[in-house]
């Protein structure tokens, strides 16, 4: 059995971090968001293909310097080509059936039992479904007797939402749907194609504890939330000589004897929190300087951003460097 792993969009929603660090790698609850999505697949897979575009480089050498339980390989599109297009592109010898996974979502699930399902149901697909208040930027489903899917709709207008189950970007597909995606240019594969697969039996998994699609930088910082809750954080032990609570996943190297913080906070490599400062609820990246008797909650800091002493940052997005 094999993994297509879709990583190839600009991840706009989180700029200006994303404009030097694709979305994946930005690291949540102590590690990057895709070794989050990485530990929902089984551990016995024959190989896992990455799906890449934006920023393929940084996600190729991230991945080879620190490799996952199997073989992984990556396949970069030169144009984005949209999810389908990204199948279609990197879909190439897939094991029949696979799995197919985003890699902005954070969830708990057992992959083995979403296998299982698909396997006694003996459709073309399952799609694992989340069920959520606001459907406007999904793709939600009609679900039938067996939780077959009747109909789907790609981010429908509220009113014609036919439920409050989406796609939570965890699916089995067999290999065939591979051969329904026109080459060669963009296909939205949850437009373009599902709607046309329904006939040959697409079912739901209805994913029941948590889920999250850390595509924009307060859902992020839920995603966090979730992940340390549900132990996935690490120890999260507050940093040596640091004061407050946690949980706090702080990297090698991190400085932060006399600072303060708040529940949920991922400290990067080298990072600095002088005496006197708080952090909570935050991502805070490589070599960040957080000055003295600053505050920083809310947020997201990018790689090396520097916080000068005594300022506030609240629910801001810090992009690479910047200094405030
Ligand atoms: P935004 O720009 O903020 O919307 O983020 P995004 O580009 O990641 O888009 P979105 O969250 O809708 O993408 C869902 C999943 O599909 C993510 O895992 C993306 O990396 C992936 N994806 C989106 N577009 C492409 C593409 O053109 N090619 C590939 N290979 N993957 C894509």
């Amino acid at each position: 059995m094999k993994a297509l792993v879709l990583i190839g969009g600009f991840g706009t929603r989180l700029r200006p971090i994303t404009y030097t660090v694709p979305k994946q790698l930005i690291p949540v609850a102590g590690k990057p968001l895709l070794y989050h999505v990485f530990d929902l697949l089984p551990r016995d897979l024959e190989e896992v293909v990455l799906a890449t575009g934006y920023k393929a480089e940084i996600v190729d050498a991230y991945v080879r310097a620190h490799p996952p339980p199997w073989p992984v390989r990556t396949v970069a599109e030169r144009e984005p080509l949209g999810t389908g297009g990204g199948m279609k592109n990197a879909g190439g010898g897939m094991s029949d059936p696979f799995f197919l996974v985003n890699s902005d979502v954070v969830t708990a699930l057992d992959a083995g039992d979403l296998l299982a399902l698909h396997r006694s149901r003996g459709g073309v697909g399952t799609m694992t479904l989340a069920e959520v208040e606001d459907t406007k930027p999904y793709g939600v489903a009609a679900l039938g007797a067996n939780d077959r899917i009747e109909a789907f709709v790609e981010k429908p207008d509220p009113q014609d939402a036919p439920s409050h189950w989406i796609n939570a970007g965890v699916a089995v597909w067999s290999a065939s749907v591979l051969d329904r995606i026109p080459s060669g240019r963009p296909v939205s594969f949850e437009r373009e194609v599902v709607p046309g697969l329904l006939a040959q039996g697409l079912y739901g998994y209805r994913l029941r504890r948590y889920w999250e699609d850390a595509g924009t930088p307060d859902r992020m910082l839920r995603a966090q939330q979730l992940l340390f809750a549900d132990g996935r954080g690490g120890k999260g032990l507050l940093p040596h000589g640091a004061l407050g609570r946690g949980p706090v996943a702080a990297g090698r190297g991190v400085v932060a004897s006399g600072a303060s913080f708040g529940p949920n906070v991922t400290l990067g490599d080298g990072a600095t929190v002088e005496p006197g400062a708080h952090v909570e609820n935050a991502i805070v990246m490589e070599g960040v300087v957080v000055g003295r008797e600053a505050e920083v909650r809310n947020s997201l800091l990018g790689p090396g951003v520097r916080v000068a002493p005594g300022r506030r940052v609240v629910g801001e997005t810090l992009g690479e460097g910047a200094q405030t």
